[in-house]
């Protein structure tokens, strides 16, 4: 399916407008914290707060009254078939634990997308929104007119680093919420970190691939992501020039995602499989 260039404006407005609205709700209505109403999901550590619950509520309120045809998959549960064409891929919080914490790396993620068999999840991305109300940052891309970041310098046109060198590369990854998976991902990175500038861990799987976008470091893999962590920021990577994908040729997915430039990321793959990085989690919790 084509989106037209006036289409794709309409929905990045759209989704710059809901993004900025579920972050106005998720600052200023956050409850004192002992109040947030967490309760957990895969794992005691996989924690859902009643301001994601409040935030996906908004969205999905939101994009349905403006495009009732559209389809829409969120991270806390809200789904419906798309008849327009268009899906929404949403996370109403990407970076849940530090919100808690009230460290600052979380962001809404947004993502409108079409049915594409060869795309990760089935769905491609032609609209992405990352906002993270603590950084002032807004991250966006529309299919083919690159990538931009608004902040309170104004919009600024992003691109990714042009480091050749892993050794060279300051790397980002996440690790997932159950312990049996978190062993294999420790000892992945435990493998790959004398092999690298540095690891980071930000918190957000949005906002990592979003800085790889913004040339804020160079690379970024994790095991474990859904859709509605990446599907904005993968957009707005591969726009920001950057090659987004999973190991051998496959698109990202759950079993891993990398983004880095194009000549890093076969360094970073190769180097990750070495590191046994899709090594299935032993049978242990
Ligand atoms: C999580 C964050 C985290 C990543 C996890 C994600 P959530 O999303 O993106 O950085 O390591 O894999 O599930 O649960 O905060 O929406």
């Amino acid at each position: 399916m084509t989106v037209s260039a006036a289409e794709l404006e309409a929905l990045t407005e759209l989704a710059v407008r809901a993004a900025r609205a579920a972050g106005e709700l998720l600052v200023h209505e956050r409850p004192a914290d002992g109040d947030l109403g967490v309760e957990t999901k895969t794992s005691a550590t996989d924690v859902v707060t009643e301001m994601d619950q409040r935030s996906e509520r908004l969205l999905h309120a939101m994009l349905t009254a403006e495009r009732p045809g559209d389809g829409y998959l969120g991270e806390e549960g809200a789904i419906a078939d798309s008849v327009s064409g268009i899906t929404w891929v949403v996370d109403p919080i990407d970076g849940t634990v530090n919100y808690l914490y009230r460290l600052p790396v979380w962001a809404v993620s947004i993502a409108a997308c079409v049915a594409d068999e060869s795309a990760a999840d089935g769905l491609r991305g032609v609209v992405g929104v990352v906002h993270a109300p603590m950084l002032g940052e807004t991250f966006w891309a529309a299919a083919g007119q690159g990538a931009y970041v608004r902040s309170v310098a104004g919009d600024t046109r992003v691109h990714g680093r042009h480091e050749t060198r892993l050794a060279h590369a300051l790397v980002t990854t996440g690790f997932g919420y159950e312990a049996r998976s978190r062993v294999v991902q420790g000892a992945t990175a435990a493998a790959l970190l004398p092999q690298v500038r540095d690891l980071r861990r930000p918190g957000s799987a949005a906002l990592d691939i979003c800085f790889v976008a913004a040339g804020r470091v160079d690379a970024y893999y994790e095991r474990g992501t859904h859709a509605w962590d990446r599907a904005a920021a993968a957009l707005i990577a591969r726009e920001a020039g950057m090659v987004v994908g999973g190991p051998h040729g496959q698109p990202e997915s759950y079993t891993l995602t990398m983004a880095a430039n194009p000549v890093l990321f076969p360094q970073l793959e190769h180097a990750l499989l070495a590191a046994g990085a899709l090594t299935p989690p032993a049978d242990q919790t």
